[in-house]
């Protein structure tokens, strides 16, 4: 194992109830010789069999226990706790934590974490061979290892193996070098590379550009594709800006989100969130907007409907690729092309002068939905199709290949 790949990482490890705690220990050694960091929250059943003194010596942290306490929560809550893992480790998962999590059920400090965080965790199943093969046991891990986008669950083990209950069978936790190899694993699946120090603006959402005050002009976007993007850079230590159209989504963790409405606005805001390393421009704009848009509501009148004069809306994405000096050193664009991809693309691509085009066939039903099929198309003429896979999936894929491209030699 070298120890680079872990070295500086932090590791939030749960220790729920289970004979298997005392392997926690063993695993805190490791990780900590691998020269990852680790913080111990200890369940009240944990507690049952490992002390909060052993795993506070071998973390050398404090050890959270509780939900409510004052101290904790000016110092580190579990909100805290959460921004600062890049990894969750379960280990024993038992079946009360894994029922927990796969439920939404959060009644202390550790389910409540489970809850309250979108990083990545690996669990490590510990029980008795029978509840393991429970069908609700069974089906809990199922429910977990879909949330896809929040614990986006790994699993490891259980073992085969004679239990501490006498009883043989799948159950017996994972051996703590297994579990650090998953964990490297798992950190290394972000390329193990991170994007800190790096500022993204990301554009999101339609854009609304008004008739008179009560109507308007605007796309179909539901601004998922753009909010994964910016939740995956973050995630990836990203100071990121999300300029964002009207949609009904929240501002993912850690993002400072910008509202805007109309196109002219969304191009300020971009311009104002320059210098920027990254810009990902998702937004779908609206091409045009009313010119001299109505100061009172435009009446219903007998010589029939009114006639719009559009203007041509500023091309936001093209103003980044070409802002001179305060240009981000990866411009990304997208293109939603309902046939010949490639070549739109391709055009789209030299025409706004941006480094990458994210080709995204929305010949069947993308919008508003929670899967996606892209091509990445580079400027180098490079070309990478990725599976049809969901939206957060497809933002970690390119948050991955932009970390990526900013590891490579320049
Ligand atoms: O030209 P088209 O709208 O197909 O280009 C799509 C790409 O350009 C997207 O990345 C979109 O966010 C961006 N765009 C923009 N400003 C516009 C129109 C499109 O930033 N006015």
């Amino acid at each position: 194992m070298e120890a680079t790949r872990l070295s500086g990482r932090k590791i939030l490890l749960i220790v729920g109830g289970g004979i298997a705690a005392y392997k926690s220990l063993e695993l805190v050694r490791l990780i900590r010789k691998a020269g990852a960091q680790v913080q111990a929250v200890l369940t009240a059943s944990g507690a049952q069999f490992v002390t909060p003194m052993s795993l506070a010596a071998l973390t050398g942290h404090p050890v959270r226990q509780d939900l409510f306490l004052p101290d904790d929560e000016t110092a580190m809550g579990h909100i805290e706790l959460s921004r600062w893992a890049d990894l969750i480790v379960v280990a024993p998962a038992t079946a009360g934590l894994i029922g927990k999590a796969a439920n939404g059920l959060a009644d202390d400090l550790a389910s409540t974490l489970l809850i309250a965080t979108d990083k990545q965790a690996l669990w490590a199943p510990a029980m008795n061979v029978r509840m393991w093969l429970h069908p609700a046991v069974q089906a809990n891990v199922d429910r977990l290892k879909r949330f896809e986008g929040f614990h986006q669950a790994a699993l490891i083990g259980p073992d085969d193996g004679e239990m501490a209950c006498g009883e043989f069978g799948p159950g017996r936790m994972a051996e703590p070098a297994a579990i650090l190899a998953a964990i490297d694993g798992l950190l290394a699946g972000a390329g193990g590379r991170s994007l800190a120090g790096r500022k993204a603006v990301v554009t999101a959402g339609p854009t609304f550009e008004p008739i008179d005050p009560v109507r308007g002009l605007t796309n179909r976007s539901s601004g998922k594709q753009g909010y994964a993007i910016a939740a995956a850079l973050a995630r990836l230590g990203a100071e990121v800006t999300l300029v964002s159209g009207p949609v009904a989504l929240g501002a993912p963790t850690g993002v400072a989100r910008v509202w805007v409405e109309t196109a002219t606005e969304m191009q300020a805001a971009v311009h104002a969130a320059l210098p920027a390393d990254i810009a990902v421009m998702s937004a779908a704009v609206a091409d045009w907007r009313v010119d001299g848009v109505a100061s009172g509501k435009i009446k219903k009148a007998p010589g029939g409907p009114p006639t719009l004069s559009l203007i041509e809306n500023p091309d936001i994405l093209a103003g980044v690729a070409r802002a001179g000096p305060q240009r981000p050193a990866l411009v990304v664009g997208f293109a939603a092309e309902t046939a010949d991809l490639a070549a739109n693309a391709r055009a789209k691509l030299s025409r706004k002068g941006c480094d990458w085009i994210v080709g995204n066939d929305v010949s069947d039903d993308v919008f508003g939905n929670d899967a996606n099929a892209v091509t990445l198309f580079l400027k180098n003429g490079a070309e990478e199709t990725w599976p049809r896979q969901s939206k957060t999936a497809v933002a970690r894929a390119l948050a991955d290949r932009i970390a990526a491209h900013f590891s490579e030699p320049q």
